[in-house]
């Protein structure tokens, strides 16, 4: 089955330097061959340089942060349609840094989903517990929360098919400490469920949280994992491709 494979920038790379990370990666996806959807999410400044080395394949991208507004007085802010002017087709919701350092929460992240949905985009929201969490055996708990939450402005029938999940152990992010295959298997099987159950049957379920070559090929062995969410080591063009050629 066909992998999305995603790379979250952060607040990483000026223009030029996006410009020049895909002259390298044209490069080796080339020979790759991979049938994986393969998306950028860089910073919004970046988005037109990303958009103009991208045309012309089928590598896609979208922006980190959508406001739900299509325009007005929203200082700092960018819309949707704007990402989608571009040719972007992605956000990025409710990643745990948004969430954590922005103030971000389910009720916003709902709004931000529904506004993509009907603007026909691919919203990625981004669910998982931190360590408190999981040593307090709220793990279960934390992730159905934040998806019934999070997609509660959207029913199945608008959203498969349209909605990608990530699963991104907050305790996993950028700490080198990736999840167990166990806790992974678990983590996924469980959310799978309760998407179903919700009445979202066919929602890619990606993990993210120190992904790197080595790991991708053992998780996207598991049951439920369709893709990566990758931050640190999608940066390299080398380190991201590598991963792209073993999920
Ligand atoms: P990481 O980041 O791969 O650096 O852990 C993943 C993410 O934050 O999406």
């Amino acid at each position: 089955m066909k992998k999305i494979i995603a790379a979250n920038w952060k607040l990483n790379k000026t223009p030029n330097e996006a410009r020049s990370f895909f002259e390298s990666f044209h490069k080796l996806l080339t020979p790759l061959k991979s049938s994986n959807e393969v998306v950028f999410f860089p910073s919004s400044i970046a988005l037109e340089a990303t958009q103009q080395m991208l045309k012309g394949s089928t590598v896609k991208f979208g922006a980190q942060n959508i406001y739900s507004k299509a325009s007005g007085a929203f200082t700092g802010e960018t819309s949707a349609e704007m990402v989608k002017s571009l040719g972007g087709n992605y956000a990025l919701v409710g990643h745990s840094e948004r969430r954590q350092i922005f103030g971000e929460t389910d009720a916003i992240c709902a709004e931000k989903v529904k506004f993509l949905i009907d603007l026909n985009m691919t919203p990625l929201l981004c669910i998982g517990e931190t360590l408190e969490q999981r040593n307090l055996n709220q793990t279960k708990a934390v992730c159905e929360k934040q998806i019934k939450e999070g997609l509660s402005k959207v029913t199945g029938p608008e959203a498969n098919a349209k909605v990608v999940i990530a699963y991104e152990p907050v305790w996993a992010i950028g700490t080198g400490v990736v999840a167990t295959d166990e806790q992974v298997k678990e983590a996924h099987l469980q959310i799978f469920n309760y998407l179903n159950t919700l009445g979202f049957t066919s929602v890619p379920l990606l993990y993210g949280g120190s992904v790197k070559a080595d790991s991708a090929k053992e998780l996207s062995q598991i049951a439920h994992v369709d893709g990566f969410l990758v931050g640190g080591a999608s940066l390299e063009p080398g380190s991201f491709s590598q991963i792209i050629a073993n999920s």
